[in-house]
């Protein structure tokens, strides 16, 4: 069964103040089960992260009818002009007509969204495209240096419409330092977040121990933190911010809205992401699929999500196993024959990208449903790919942690196999900055054995095929000129 937390009942927080008291449902705009067999409907006004009635995912749903989004995405070219109005500044709330469950008045903002869709012709050749073709979307520029603050302005605009007063997540990093990072900021509500001890990189929980947040680590891994905080928000009464709460999806649904606005309202041929627990790839799928309905493009990128070998669950049950969302009737018993096999097995993920290191994406039916949508393939990549990937990206300065590099490596696997031509456009998704992970960095490029095996050949990695090693020299002028004249 779902969880279910009402927005006001004995023994759950209140709402902060009258003023932030719980809207009425709107009658253009409510949640959905995605399941068509269900197709359960609620209001707004309720703090959902699954359907009541059979368990599964939500969809926030729009009377498009009644609202009348723009009929051109040119319309949203003229909230440039406006930019001293935060949400007109805002890469998330400039597409507000894209998203309206809540008044533009209401819609928290710190600034998120002022992100770059970079053409880099030095990845492009890394990866086998032409000159021209390869586009690297940077979320790193986010405030909290990842794309999750996208989700989260979205995921906090609710939480304030139906009153929180404190917000939760499990988290491998990101979620948690967005979320800790809006607390802070809009002192709107408290943060508690999940992480599990050891399987988070320090840039997060630095992140997050700075901007206050009641940081509870527990033994075990993302999992076992998600499995925990679905139990304890709905003890508690809690507000959810993790991906399964739908209104996050609609924040995120607003970097496809930018990569758009970039390339000139034409949509590329490919958007390439990292898969972990399959928020991303669900908004995106989303959104091109309401643009389409909407008129608003008439074609639909082809979408990659590319897993880490190590976190492979969706390339498993995908490519190897033949999941499809097949209208709305997956075949569970897939899924459900996977996650007892690798239980038996006791298989846990492992992998560099610990943004990624997740067993049980919780979105895995909204991805699939975006895979059809989208013509979608899945891919998985090696640790040893994602940092060679990763510092072809650094090498062209707009650094990003190994998740997002997984964008890199598994669109040149896909350039190799012919999937994906070399005169294609691509956009490969940057999730998180660079300056979150940066012992992952530092052991790729060190000179120092033990720490290369302990951080990278533990994992499998071999040769760091584009370490820039640091020269190391005695205090020495005449040292130092002739390793300047040496090495440069
Ligand atoms: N890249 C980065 C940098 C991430 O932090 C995450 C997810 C992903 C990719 C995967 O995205 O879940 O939408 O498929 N991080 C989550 C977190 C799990 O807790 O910060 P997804």
């Amino acid at each position: 069964m779902g969880t279910r937390v009402p927005a006001r009942s004995a023994g759950h927080d209140p709402p902060a103040s009258r003023s932030d008291a719980k809207i009425s449902p709107t009658d253009t705009c409510l949640q959905q089960c995605i399941s068509p067999a269900c197709g359960a409907q609620y209001g707004i006004d309720e703090a959902l992260v699954a359907c009541p009635r059979c368990g599964n995912l939500l969809d926030v749903m729009y009377d498009w009818d009644r609202l009348r989004p723009p009929d051109s995405l040119t319309h949203f070219e003229q909230k440039w002009n406006r930019r001293r109005c935060l949400h007109c500044f805002s890469g998330v709330w400039r597409f507000h007509e894209l998203l309206p469950f809540a008044p533009v008045d209401r819609c928290v903002s710190i600034g998120e969204g002022q992100t770059l869709l970079h053409l880099s012709d030095g990845v492009g050749g890394y990866v086998g495209v032409r000159p021209g073709r390869l586009f690297l979307q940077y979320e790193g520029m986010n405030p909290s240096g990842s794309f999750k603050d996208n989700g989260m302005s979205a995921a906090f605009t609710h939480a304030r419409l139906i009153g929180a007063r404190r917000a939760a997540c499990a988290s491998t990093g990101n979620t948690s330092a967005s979320l800790a990072l809006y607390c802070s900021v809009t002192k709107l509500m408290r943060a508690v977040i999940f992480v599990g001890s050891g399987k988070i990189a320090y840039g997060k929980l630095s992140q997050a121990l700075d901007f206050g947040a009641l940081t509870v680590q527990i033994t075990g891994d993302f999992d076992d933190a998600m499995a925990r905080v679905k139990e304890v928000t709905q003890e508690l009464g809690i507000y959810l911010v993790n991906s399964v709460n739908p209104f996050r999806l609609e924040g995120q649904k607003t970097i496809m809205f930018r990569v758009l606005e970039a390339l000139g309202w034409e949509p590329p041929d490919w958007i390439v992401v990292p898969g972990g627990n399959l928020g991303n790839s669900s908004a995106f799928g989303k959104a091109f699929h309401e643009l389409q309905q909407l008129g608003l493009i008439d074609r639909v990128p082809r979408l990659a999500v590319i897993n880490a070998s190590g976190a492979d669950t969706l390339y498993e049950l995908v490519e190897k196993r033949g999941l499809r969302w097949n209208q709305g009737a997956p075949t569970e018993s897939l899924t459900e024959t996977y996650y007892d096999e690798m239980d038996r097995q006791g298989r846990r993920a492992s992998t560099i990208a610990s943004a990624i290191e997740i067993n049980r994406p919780v979105n895995l039916n909204k991805c699939i449903r975006a895979l059809q949508w989208c013509d979608g393939v899945v891919r998985e990549v090696s640790d040893q790919e994602i940092l060679d990937a990763k510092a072809q990206v650094g090498a062209g300065g707009l650094g990003c942690e190994p998740a997002s590099a997984a964008s890199v490596a598994g669109t040149k696997r896909l350039v190799e196999e012919g999937v994906i031509g070399p005169d294609e456009r691509v956009v490969c998704i940057l999730t998180g900055h660079q300056l979150k992970d940066p012992n992952a960095t530092v052991a790729y490029h060190t000179t120092d054995q033990k720490m290369f095996n302990d951080v990278l050949g533990k994992r499998g990695v071999r040769r760091p095929a584009f370490a820039n090693r640091a020269v190391a020299v005695p205090n020495d002028l005449d040292e130092i000129i002739k390793a300047i004249q040496l090495y440069s």
